[in-house]
């Protein structure tokens, strides 16, 4: 008989192809149209029995990251047990994340997290659970976790949480991300956003709804990437720039060096560039990197599966 010790779950990033926002809801959120992409930027959870919950984190940013009540990987274990019933059997866990997604940098890497726990205790604890239950979990606990489980390329509605799969060709993507010093808090983001809607009169009606970029959309099924990079776009963006103006320079610096398209992940501070090719995606992030407009750079593609549970060795 195998004897589990522990199980670990790899996550990706997330990018926002499109990110419409609504008016703010009544409760805090606000409805949104997007289209998520997980590129090859992974997190690993690995979740092991011990006596009480506990979470040690390494890697990227792990200093910043929650370790009480707050932490979405722990919240995510504490979901699934309930849900579990488990009794003995699904007792303390200790989970170790190693961390590559930057903390708080509009990349996902909370929810990431706390949708491979999710996907890492329904083995530990053989809950069993399909992928349907486990997204309904998910949405609860954040807006982005739902995606996480998914991956791929795929339209999300309501806060984000409602996700259709895109149905596009196999076109692999090459994307340079350039990490900004520091973080920015989503909430504020969104609400720098109400902010300059408010004060531009610029702010949609209560009952308008955002909609599909149908260009984004027939750029992905034709695969073509130099369309998908004049159609990228991201309603929080300005929002984020206001907060972080230094980001603009990135941009431009990015777009100079021959990006097809760049923009602001998700809620900020990280730069996004689309590039034509690998060769030209290593050019332009050496090419980034000495330009000194970025704490740091990364070469992903994408589209990439959603949390998975890494086979154990041996
Ligand atoms: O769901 P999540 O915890 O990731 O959201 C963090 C914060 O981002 C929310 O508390 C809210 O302020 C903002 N948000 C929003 N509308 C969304 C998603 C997030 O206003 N659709």
């Amino acid at each position: 008989m195998t004897i589990v010790t522990g199980v670990t779950a790899r996550v990706p990033a997330k990018l926002n192809l499109q990110l419409a926002v609504g008016p703010p809801r009544g409760d805090g959120y606000h409805d949104l149209v997007t289209v998520f992409h997980a590129v090859s930027l992974f997190d690993e959870v690995t979740v092991e029995p011990a006596g009480q919950d506990t979470v040690t984190v390494t890697g990227e940013g792990a200093g910043t990251v929650p370790r009480d009540g707050d932490n979405l990987a722990l919240r995510a274990v504490a979901a699934l047990r309930k849900r579990a019933r488990g009794g003995n059997r699904t007792a303390g866990v200790r989970v170790t994340i190693a961390k590559r997604i930057p903390v708080a940098a509009g990349l996902a890497g909370g929810s990431a997290d706390a949708a491979a726990a999710l996907v890492a205790c329904n083995e530990l604890w053989t809950v069993g659970l399909t992928p349907q239950r486990l997204a309904e979990l998910a949405a609860a606990i954040g807006s982005d976790v739902a995606f996480a489980l998914l991956g791929g390329t795929a339209v999300g509605r309501g806060r984000g949480e409602r996700l259709t799969p895109a149905l596009a060709p196999a076109t692999q993507y090459h994307w340079v991300l350039a990490f900004a010093e520091g973080q920015l808090s989503t909430p504020q983001v969104y609400a720098a956003l109400d902010r300059l809607r408010a004060s531009q009169e610029a702010a949609p009606p209560a009952d308008q709804q955002p909609g599909l970029d149908a260009g984004l959309m027939s750029a992905l099924r034709s695969g073509d990437a130099a369309l998908l990079g004049q159609a990228l776009s991201n309603d929080l963006q300005p929002a984020a720039l206001s907060l972080y103006p230094a980001l603009r320079k990135t941009l431009a610096a990015g777009l100079e060096l021959g990006a097809l398209g760049a923009l602001v992940a998700g809620s900020g501070p990280t730069c996004v560039f689309l590039a034509a090719s690998a060769e030209r995606a290593l050019e332009l992030a050496v090419s980034l990197s000495g330009a000194g407009v970025c704490r740091s750079v990364a070469r992903v593609t994408g589209p990439v599966p959603g949390a998975a549970v890494v086979p154990a060795q041996g």
